[in-house]
């Protein structure tokens, strides 16, 4: 596949989307590097599937504008959807059809010839591990079989850019694991993905970048380690083995020190940076500590500082609305 020239796959500016008296897109801005992972993150009902429709064309915004891979997706929608895949949360495949021939049906669809239709099914059942099922009708798989079928699906017509709605949610952890090796191998081709998902270790994983949608507004945008680091709760740990030196420590550190443990808290973004002055600043004292570790908060705490609640806990959210 060949590398095109890094740009913008996704830009989106105010995008929003009401059904009824409903709210469930409030300005929605989006600018996505091509080549990325794009990760947006936000708990049930927050309005991930629906900026995903907006973005694959399926159902037009009510104000606001986006382009995808430089088309207008309310002028241009044919021009985007030769160029992208989606995969949904709800499936494509067709139960009653096995594997194969679900992938012939896609290959058709795309107007690939009988020969390089045969040729690209047996290509992605290699690659996506089906080889054995593939005689199989889909109804038969497994969940994690049936989301590579659907992914397989989306690549038959090689896009460039690819929507993955909730790859994962269901699947067992391995299943989660060969997902996300999939992913990784698309990106390695030159791919842009917009992930959605609730899982924050999904998108620590996978994402260049992150944003998180709260109720129909994206309430931070970042790297993973930008976000961690945007919460307060980021300490340096240090331990000693004797009291005086813990005592020099404080002294010149500051911090909170715990004399029974031997061990200084001493608060801090956990950048490469802060660190390295931290250790200056013991190294002048000739203070040694005999350990020392970073804490960062994991996204489950940036996420609740940002938006009050848990990611997973839904519904203590809606009783608490
Ligand atoms: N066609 C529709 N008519 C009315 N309300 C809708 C429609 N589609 C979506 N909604 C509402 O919009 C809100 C956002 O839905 P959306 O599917 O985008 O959320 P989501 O973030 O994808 O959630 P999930 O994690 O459950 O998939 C929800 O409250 C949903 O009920
Ligand atoms: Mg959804």
């Amino acid at each position: 596949m060949t590398q095109h020239t890094p740009g913008t796959a996704v830009a989106a500016t105010g995008l929003r989307k009401s059904y009824g008296d409903h709210v469930v897109l409030d300005g929605v801005d989006l600018d996505i590097p091509a080549g990325t992972v794009f990760s947006l993150l936000g708990p049930n009902g927050a309005g991930k599937t629906t900026v995903v429709k907006i973005l694959s064309t399926l159902i037009g915004a009510d104000g606001g504008r986006a382009s995808v891979l430089g088309h207008d997706v309310a002028t241009e929608s044919e021009a985007v959807r030769a160029a992208i895949g989606v995969t949904g949360q709800y499936s494509a495949v067709d139960g009653l059809l096995t594997g194969r021939e679900n992938l012939m049906l896609m290959a058709r669809l795309h107007r690939l010839g009988r020969t390089d239709a045969k040729r690209r099914a047996a290509e992605l059942l290699e690659r996506f591990d089906l080889v054995e099922a593939a005689g199989r009708p889909a109804a038969t798989y497994s969940g994690g079989m049936r989301r590579r079928l659907d992914l397989a699906m989306t690549l038959v017509g090689r896009p460039r850019l690819i929507f993955l709605d909730e790859p994962t949610t269901g699947l067992d952890p391995r299943s989660r694991r060969d997902m996300w090796q999939i992913t990784r191998d698309l990106v390695a081709d030159g791919v842009t993905v917009f992930l959605t998902t609730q899982y924050l270790e999904e998108a620590d994983q996978l994402a260049d970048r992150i944003a998180v949608l709260d109720h129909g507004s994206i309430v931070a945008q970042g790297t993973a380690a930008e976000l961690k680091r945007r919460v307060p709760g980021s300490h340096v740990r240090l331990r000693f083995t004797e009291a005086p030196s813990l005592e020099s420590a404080a002294r010149v550190l500051g911090g909170e020190a715990d004399t029974e443990a031997l061990t200084l808290k001493v608060p801090g973004n956990g950048g490469v940076a802060s660190l390295r002055e931290l250790l200056g600043r013991l190294d002048t004292e000739s203070i040694l500590p005999e350990e020392l570790s970073v804490q960062t908060p994991d996204l489950d705490d940036v996420f609740l500082a940002l938006t009050g609640h848990r990611s997973a806990d839904d519904n203590a959210r809606k009783a608490n609305r």
